[in-house]
């Protein structure tokens, strides 16, 4: 099966390189579903993937959990269409699943600055889980600045915008196999 990846893609007008390889992404991903089989045994944990960007990264991590699990969807919106975040959290969707007394594993595409990761935590934590851990494929942690403790993270990069694998400009871009940026070249 051969998947989108040129080497270079221009979206809204910009050019974009590749920043993380697809082969880099699914090593990655199949280490970090490895540690979730370890730490999960016997605990049927639920994931909660955060709509839209995390679609791919939770699709390709579920299927390196061997361990029994589920799956819901949240979704918020942050970003609009801009290539820095507009500072509001929107709900658009909320789960359907009931977490009281859940293992739960949420799964972000992305934590920049931590506002959406903290906004899903507290609702989270209000519908009263056993456990709450938070996975991400990508972490800025240099554009911090709403503190959250992340349990799994795939690859830290620097704070820079980043396009594909699930992550959009204006919503496109979702459908890149590769993770790019801005190729200031
Ligand atoms: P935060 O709330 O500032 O941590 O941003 C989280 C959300 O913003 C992510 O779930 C993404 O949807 C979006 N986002 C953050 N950084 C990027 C980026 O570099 N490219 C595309 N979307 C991003």
């Amino acid at each position: 099966m051969s998947f989108y990846s040129p080497e270079f893609v221009t979206c809204n007008d910009e050019k974009f390189k590749v920043l993380i390889t697809k082969e880099e992404i699914q090593k990655r991903i199949a280490e970090l579903g490895e540690q979730i089989n370890k730490d999960y045994k016997d605990k049927k944990p639920i994931f909660i993937g955060i709509l839209n960007g995390a679609f791919i990264f939770l699709a390709d991590l579920m299927r390196h959990v061997s361990i029994p699990c589920e799956v819901d969807f949240y979704k918020l919106s942050s970003y609009g269409d801009e290539k820095v975040s507009s500072g509001k959290v929107t709900e658009r969707k909320d789960l359907d699943a009931d977490i009281s007394g859940r293992h739960v594993i949420i799964v972000e595409d992305i934590v920049d600055t931590g506002l959406s990761a903290n906004y899903i935590k507290n609702i989270v934590d209000r519908k009263k889980p056993a456990s709450v851990s938070f996975v991400t494929l990508l972490h800025k942690p240099e554009s911090i600045k709403y503190h959250i403790d992340v349990d799994y993270v795939g690859f830290e990069i620097l704070p820079q915008f980043v396009l594909g694998y699930g992550l959009d400009y204006a919503q496109e871009g979702r459908n890149l196999a590769q993770v790019y940026v801005l190729d200031e070249d």
